[in-house]
């Protein structure tokens, strides 16, 4: 029997997310690609969904409710599904206990789906952002880093991890971030050691508290399962920031920009972005590029970008790369009012590999006089 909420809903949209989710969740999270074909047909649990507000309204902010009352409670049968959760998942059909476990924690999953966005700190970013970043050091000495949307602030750590690129190993961390370079690197890459970064700060619209262990929780939910390893690692990093401790505050990524640059006093200030420039509208994007050219004619400063040409159109991207859905690595560096500005490679958005383009005809943005 239905409950009243599902019989009383028109639930043909949130029907159609789960049945769209399911070629998105595809080969790479198979636990979700089931559980969205399942759900498909339960109006019960779209009742919950349906609760989300407009722009949360995703098959993975359901998700990662659910996988926040799993992490919470492990003891759950539904747990013995998820690869990240048991040594030995089951592979038969999770629909039954699933549906069962959405109907038993009806209250708690309409509560996290109406107040939780989906979150992520992706350290595989990393292993990217950490080649960029040692070509500017390699030139200017120690960095200052000021991540924009920096969640909870894991791609600050970019000197306590390890990394392997190829046979190419560099780093003593405990953390191993792995990324496929091919294309033709120049020769002081990969690096053979980490920049030196003396101060480092990040900025979130919605810092991510690592000492509260409900909102550690929520971030962690937002892994999916079936990538067992993105969810160890981001554990592993979470307990490194408990030692290194980098500083969140809370603020905009364009009315707070120039703010955050002033606050540094050692090294060469690098700002990086990392898959948060999407976030922002356009008119938005563009600001914030506009922003950094007018402290860059202030003052030397680089940014370094990881982000998604297709996604962040009011970035001055080269036009070749508009309608790219793979993350680009930019290097935009101001010295003495000049401005350099290079696409060096082009990659997964999680960090895996990255092709390196540097100075291709494609990807190659003039210098300019400001
Ligand atoms: C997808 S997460 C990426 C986090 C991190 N940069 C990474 O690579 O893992 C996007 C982050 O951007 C933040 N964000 C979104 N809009 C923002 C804004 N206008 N100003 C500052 N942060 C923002 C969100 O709160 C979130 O923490």
């Amino acid at each position: 029997m239905m409950t009243p909420a599902a019989e009383a809903s028109d639930l043909s949209h949130e029907r159609k997310l789960m049945a769209d989710f399911v070629s998105v969740a595809g080969r790479r999270a198979p636990l979700y690609a089931r559980f969205a074909a399942g759900l498909v047909d339960q109006p019960d649990v779209l009742a919950i969904l349906a609760q989300a507000p407009r722009g949360s309204r995703l098959p993975v902010t359901l998700f990662a409710a659910i996988h926040s009352l799993l992490l919470a409670d492990p003891s759950e049968p539904l747990t013995a599904w998820y690869p990240n959760l048991t040594d030995t998942p089951r592979g038969d059909d999770p629909l039954p206990t699933l549906v069962e476990f959405c109907r038993c924690h009806r209250s708690e999953l309409t509560g996290l789906v109406r107040t939780r966005v989906p979150q992520t700190n992706e350290i595989g970013r990393s292993a990217v952002l950490v080649l960029a970043l040692a070509g500017i050091a390699a030139k200017v000495g120690t960095l200052s880093q000021i991540d924009i949307g920096a969640s909870a602030g894991l791609n600050l750590l970019t000197d306590r991890y390890r990394y392997r690129w190829g046979k190419h190993s560099v780093g003593v961390g405990e953390i191993e971030l792995a990324c496929r370079l091919t294309g033709a690197l120049p020769p002081a890459l990969p690096p053979t050691e980490l920049p030196s970064i003396v101060q480092r700060v990040g900025l979130d619209r919605d810092p991510v508290d690592i000492t509260d262990p409900d909102q550690v929780r929520w971030l962690e939910a937002c892994v999916w399962p079936d990538q067992a390893d993105r969810f160890v690692r981001l554990r592993a990093a979470l307990d490194e920031a408990l030692v290194v401790r980098p500083e969140l505050v809370a603020g905009d990524a364009v009315a707070d920009l120039a703010a955050m640059v002033s606050r540094l006093d050692a090294g060469h200030p690098v700002i990086t972005t990392s898959w948060v420039l999407n976030y922002l509208p356009v008119p938005q994007q563009s600001a914030f590029w506009k922003q950094l050219n007018e402290i860059g004619q202030r003052q030397d400063v680089s940014w370094v970008a990881y982000e998604a040409p297709e996604l962040t159109s009011g970035l001055a991207w080269p036009t070749s790369l508009g309608q790219q859905s793979l993350s680009a690595l930019r290097v935009v560096r101001w010295r003495n009012g000049a401005r350099d500005d290079q696409v060096l490679g082009l990659g997964h958005p999680h960090g895996y590999w990255l092709e390196w383009v540097e100075g291709s005809a494609l990807t190659t943005i003039a210098t300019q006089h400001l």
